[in-house]
């Protein structure tokens, strides 16, 4: 910045000193070039960067970070929030569809709970109006955790050091379910990556991403991505249907929207997932039939706006896409406190 400056002025001295010639301003040597000097953000963008977490109450956090990787509110004592959602792996399982509870193999694929705070509502569907209400589901639901709210809230009852966590943070002698998923869903909240190079580049920074990453841009603004995949989550902001130029191809029994509202215009309506770290969180579609990014970006031409792409398209856009990997969430992996003698015994399902 400094060099720039000092460049600018003995260029304007320059001007000053030999004001009789021609005023054409010399042209800055490229080796000498600073980078901008102010960075300009760009506006009028259909994407938008993120901002970072912010978090009011860092002790409810904490707690709902533990709850988070404690497998013992599951029936078997060994299924967690992190089993499905991994936050070493984008927080997804990178399975086509996620395995719970007896090994039982789920319907749907897992979606990241990276940047869901920002989501209209959770699941697929949206059949939970918030991250809080989501939270209450996998506990119970026997293809997942396979526990009832009652049973876990009395294991973490069971815990001495939990009981004095929750009292120090809710202020309160009694755990309930309600106390729980408000935790999980405050540490949730703050899963956010910010510093993704594209949010650099939409920050001013023009060398932040490469000419293929731009022109990827361009073509998913061009081509009609953006209709769907915009604001800071490229996602998460609609519920759109899987299909609308040509019918999307799957096994799969999911009816999408049309499950909540029953509406019949809702059927293969799905809400629009976030594309932010989708080079994490493969494979793609709520089916997982897509294994790699070539292939979903592919399929989404195809089957949402007619158009097939060349290979050094597709190649663009995943380039693109990569660009969008944040700054994974940073924090020291929770200590569990021991369970007590009178915590009820998990049940391990067997083969
Ligand atoms: C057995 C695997 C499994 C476990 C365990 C699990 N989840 Fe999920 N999670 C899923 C699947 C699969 C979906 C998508 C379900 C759907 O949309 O119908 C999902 C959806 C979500 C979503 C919605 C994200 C979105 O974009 O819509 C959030 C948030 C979430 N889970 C958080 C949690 C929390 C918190 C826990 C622990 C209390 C948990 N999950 C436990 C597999 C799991
Ligand atoms: C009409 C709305 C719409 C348009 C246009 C659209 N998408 Fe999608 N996109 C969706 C929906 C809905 C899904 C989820 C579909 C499902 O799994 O059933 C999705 C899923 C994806 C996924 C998979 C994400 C994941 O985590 O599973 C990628 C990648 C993607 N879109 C990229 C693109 C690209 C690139 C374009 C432009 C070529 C595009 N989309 C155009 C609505 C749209």
């Amino acid at each position: 910045m400094k060099m720039h400056i000092l460049a600018v002025t003995l260029l304007a001295a320059g001007v000053v000193t030999s004001c009789s010639k021609k005023e054409e301003p010399k042209p800055v040597p490229a080796a000498v070039q600073p980078a901008a000097p102010v960075l300009q953000p760009r506006t009028g963008e259909p994407v938008t960067p993120i901002a970072a977490p912010k978090v009011a109450d860092p002790a409810m956090v904490e707690l709902g970070k533990k709850l988070f990787f404690d497998p013992r509110l599951s029936k078997s004592g060994f299924i967690s929030c992190n089993s499905c959602h991994n936050l070493s792996m984008g927080g997804s399982d990178n399975l086509k569809s996620s395995v719970g509870h007896k090994w039982n193999q789920g319907p749907i694929n897992s979606p990241t709970v990276l940047n869901s705070g920002m989501n209209l509502a959770q699941f697929w569907d949206g059949r939970a109006k918030d991250l809080k209400e989501q939270a209450g589901g996998p506990i119970g639901n026997p293809g997942e955790m396979s526990f009832t709210h009652d049973l876990a809230v009395s294991v973490l009852q069971s815990i001495p050091a939990y009981v004095d966590e929750f009292k120090k943070v809710f202020n309160a002698d009694t755990i309930d379910i309600d106390k729980v998923t408000t935790a999980i869903a405050a540490f949730e909240e703050t899963l956010v990556t910010p510093n993704a190079r594209f949010d650099k580049w939409l920050n001013g920074d023009d060398a932040a991403i490469t000419k293929e990453e731009l022109a990827g841009y361009e073509l998913f603004k061009s081509s009609g991505c953006t209709n769907c995949h915009n604001g800071p989550a490229l996602g998460g902001n609609s519920f759109q249907k899987m299909g609308i130029v040509t019918p999307f191809m799957t096994k799969s029994k999911v009816v999408g929207r049309i499950a909540v509202t029953k509406d019949i215009a809702d059927r293969f309506k799905f809400k629009v997932p976030t594309l932010r770290n989708v080079e994490l969180t493969y494979p793609y579609f709520h089916d997982g039939s897509a294994q790699t990014l070539s292939k979903a970006v592919e399929v989404m031409g195809q089957i949402q706006l007619g158009k097939t792409y060349t290979p050094e398209e597709n190649a663009s856009l995943v380039a693109f896409l990569k660009s969008l990997t944040g700054d994974q969430p940073k924090f020291e992996l929770p200590q569990l406190p021991p369970s007590s003698d009178t915590t009820p015994a998990p049940q391990p399902f067997g083969k």
